[in-house]
């Protein structure tokens, strides 16, 4: 079987990667630099020796980079069994690409949107393909009403943050209602001590150190991911497109989760890609 993880050199990501090597899976490993790539397969072959490694350097940022990696992804490889849409940052600052889009927004959503979107055929011709959407509680301070929105002015740093994470849990239900045989879900992994929160500054920092220690590990964090990307296809079936926290679907309260902000959000992402 082989999966793909966005963000595997660091917290959720690492462990999900170390996870999956370790029972047999081949991966797709996608970081932003030589060194993080070096550090990660040293990290996965301490524990699994004979694991089956393959790194592309791509910053999700970078949307003619993200091509390229899907490109070559393509040339090398027939099927995907997972992708797992890992990678996340909140932002420390507000700041715009040169189309007036959010940063974060893009790292978060738009660059996966483009990945995915590039390899969509190859996750069908698994057997059992599966997409896995790192999203977040915090999607509860995201607003559809936001997205796409050039220069957007009134930012703040979990509005951002919010906005990446409700796209996240929209993009699994829209890949839901678009895939034929595979299927998609997202997820929140708990309040989990990774690097997540260490470029924050001034007071949010301090909190975020001090808070810290009430943080769950990195590899309770990583469970519900490789639950889904691992548990019984029988088990999921019924939940396809669905949100899970602590290995379980959870009901969403959320307004803006609605089969038609899903659709909204894949045309748009569309002009992207
Ligand atoms: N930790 C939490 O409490 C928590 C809660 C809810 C959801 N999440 C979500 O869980 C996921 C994993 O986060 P984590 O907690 O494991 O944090 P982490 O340790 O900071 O790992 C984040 C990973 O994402 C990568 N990344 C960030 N921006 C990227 C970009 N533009 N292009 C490519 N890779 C990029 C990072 O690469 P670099 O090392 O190069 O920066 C890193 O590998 C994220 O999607 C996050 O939003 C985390």
């Amino acid at each position: 079987m082989i999966a793909l993880i966005t963000g595997a050199n660091s917290g959720i990501g690492l462990i999900t990667a170390q996870s999956l090597a370790a029972k047999g899976f081949e991966l797709i490993l996608l970081v932003r630099s030589q060194a993080k790539a070096d550090e990660t397969k040293a990290a996965i072959l301490a524990k699994t020796p004979n694991a089956k490694l393959d790194f592309f350097l791509t910053d999700l940022e970078n949307l003619a980079q993200v091509k390229q990696t899907a490109a070559d992804i393509r040339q090398k490889y027939t099927h995907l069994d997972r992708i797992i849409n890992n990678a996340g940052y909140a932002p420390n600052t507000i700041e715009f690409n040169a189309d007036g889009l959010e940063k974060s927004f893009v790292g978060n959503h738009l660059g996966h949107f483009v990945l995915n979107y590039h390899l969509l055929d190859l996750v069908e011709n698994a057997a059992e393909g599966r997409i896995i959407n790192l999203a977040s509680l915090a999607h509860n301070a995201g607003k559809v009403e936001r997205f796409f929105k050039k220069n957007y002015p009134s930012h703040t740093k979990w509005s951002a943050y919010g906005d990446g994470k409700l796209a996240n849990v929209l993009f699994a239900k829209a890949l839901a209602q678009r895939l034929k045989k595979a299927t998609a879900y997202s997820l929140h992994p708990g309040v989990v001590s990774t690097n997540f929160g260490s470029n924050f500054t001034g007071i949010l920092g301090f909190l975020v150190k001090i808070a810290r220690v009430f943080f769950i590990s990195p590899e309770k964090g990583a469970e519900t991911t490789i639950y889904l990307a691992t548990a019984d296809f029988q088990e999921l079936k019924n939940h396809n497109g669905a949100y899970f926290d602590k290995k379980r679907p959870k009901a969403i309260s959320k307004s803006d989760v609605t089969a038609q902000n899903a659709d909204f959000l894949w045309t748009e992402s569309e002009k992207y890609v």
